[in-house]
């Protein structure tokens, strides 16, 4: 340790950062710095290629997250944003220009949507939406300027399963980039890679952090494509801040035990929801009422997390039941240890034109749940009293 010689007024500025270092930590340290010093100028032009030149091109914490991400899916690399939104939008941005197309799945979360439909073609930049699981309409819409096929698996909220083998012999053949939306599969229950997607994103805002305690999107790929998706990030400011990383870090510690007691929660859940007389109707990949079971149980190594459900009522009945929930939180977002419930039309759904709301299947009659990691008895008891509230005048007491 260097002898301590500095007035208090230069130890508060400066405090340990320049002690020497012992033992490595075990827990990642939080590079909070927007900026790296550097010895002279021709270093300086040397780091501007590394984690180590000004946060907004990279951060040794940042990176740790990063790597963390790459490896789980298998993929060379990746690269993280502010949010989910931020990482799909600065990635689409990075891989088209003007008078290119995309062909996109119906189902996608309701802000890619408007990204798509709205935002994008004021750049010029057209995109052809398609029924999410017919793969000949995937086809037929694809034209000599397409360079991008975007899907979502499993759909948000109507839990549709993409069958990547299908989307990547597409990709193939027509020469196009594969992107998925991964975050309702996450890392630990589907391998896109392994299918040779192209690109995974996740909003981490989900279950990597797996808290709802921060807002993040992570895009994986070949080290190639992530240079590009680079090039944009830092142009376009959309960078994820140390400190969000270093809890990015944290959660994904646990993701994988999170998610494995998530599924084993949901798929009792969606068995319960299934037997139960005031529901009409339930979504989950791994219950064998599901149009793509067999797929779901092929690509997935769990059903996932999330639960949606129509009651057999009106719109008014799924919100008494969201409302009159104890442990299911009303709220948006998913992927916490906490279980949540919200009514899509109201919420990642509610962006969008009912016209197109209707050609998606999301109904007024739809609850969506984000299963936690909570007992599952209790969560069942949860549903069962929430359940009392369909057909009822009045919204079931909460007290
Ligand atoms: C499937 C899916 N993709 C993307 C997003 C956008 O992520 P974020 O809210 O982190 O921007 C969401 C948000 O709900 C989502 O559910």
């Amino acid at each position: 340790m260097k002898r301590k010689t500095r007035r208090p007024e230069t130890a508060a500025v400066h405090g340990a950062a320049d002690l020497e270092k012992k033992n490595a930590p075990v827990a990642t340290p939080i590079y909070q710095t927007s900026t790296f010093e550097v010895t002279d100028n021709d270093e300086q032009v040397r780091v501007t290629e590394t984690d180590r030149y000004y946060t907004r091109w990279g951060n040794p914490t940042i990176t740790v997250a990063e790597q963390t991400v790459a490896e789980l899916e298998g993929m060379e690399a990746a690269r993280t944003f502010a949010s989910g939104m931020g990482a799909i939008t600065t990635t689409i941005m990075a891989l088209l220009k003007t008078g290119d197309h995309i062909v996109a799945q119906r189902d996608v979360y309701g802000g890619v949507a408007k990204f798509l439909s709205q935002w994008l073609p004021r750049l010029g930049i057209e995109t052809t939406f398609v029924d999410t699981t017919d793969y000949e309409q995937h086809e037929r819409a694809i034209r000599a300027n397409t360079r991008l096929l975007y899907v979502e698996s499993p759909t948000n909220p109507v839990l549709r399963v993409v069958d990547f083998r299908r989307i990547t012999a597409l990709a193939k053949k027509h020469g196009l980039i594969s992107m998925l939306d991964g975050t309702f599969g996450t890392p630990i229950n589907q391998h896109p890679a392994d299918y040779g997607i192209d690109l995974v994103m996740h909003s981490g805002t989900k279950y990597l952090s797996g808290h709802a305690d921060l807002t993040c999107g992570v895009v994986s790929g070949s080290r190639e494509l992530i240079t590009q998706i680079n090039e944009a990030r830092t142009t376009l400011g959309n960078c994820m801040d140390p400190h969000a990383a270093w809890m990015l870090i944290r959660g994904l510690k646990t993701l994988a035990v999170r998610v494995a007691r998530q599924n084993e929660n949901a798929m009792r859940v969606a068995e319960f929801l299934g037997r139960h007389e005031k529901v009409r109707r339930v979504h989950y990949p791994f219950l064998k009422s599901h149009a793509q079971f067999g797929l779901a149980r092929e690509q997935m190594t769990g059903g996932g997390g999330m639960v949606t459900f129509e009651v057999e009522g009106t719109g008014l009945d799924a919100r008494r039941v969201s409302e009159a929930m104890r442990l299911f939180t009303l709220a948006t977002s998913l992927g916490g240890v906490e279980s949540l419930v919200s009514i899509p039309v109201l919420t990642s759904h509610a962006m969008i034109s009912a016209e197109l709301r209707e050609k998606m299947g999301v109904t007024e009659q739809m609850v969506r749940l984000s299963v936690g990691i909570e007992n599952g008895d209790d969560l069942i008891a949860d549903l069962e009293h929430a359940l009392e509230a369909v057909g009822t005048r009045q919204t079931v007491s909460v007290g």
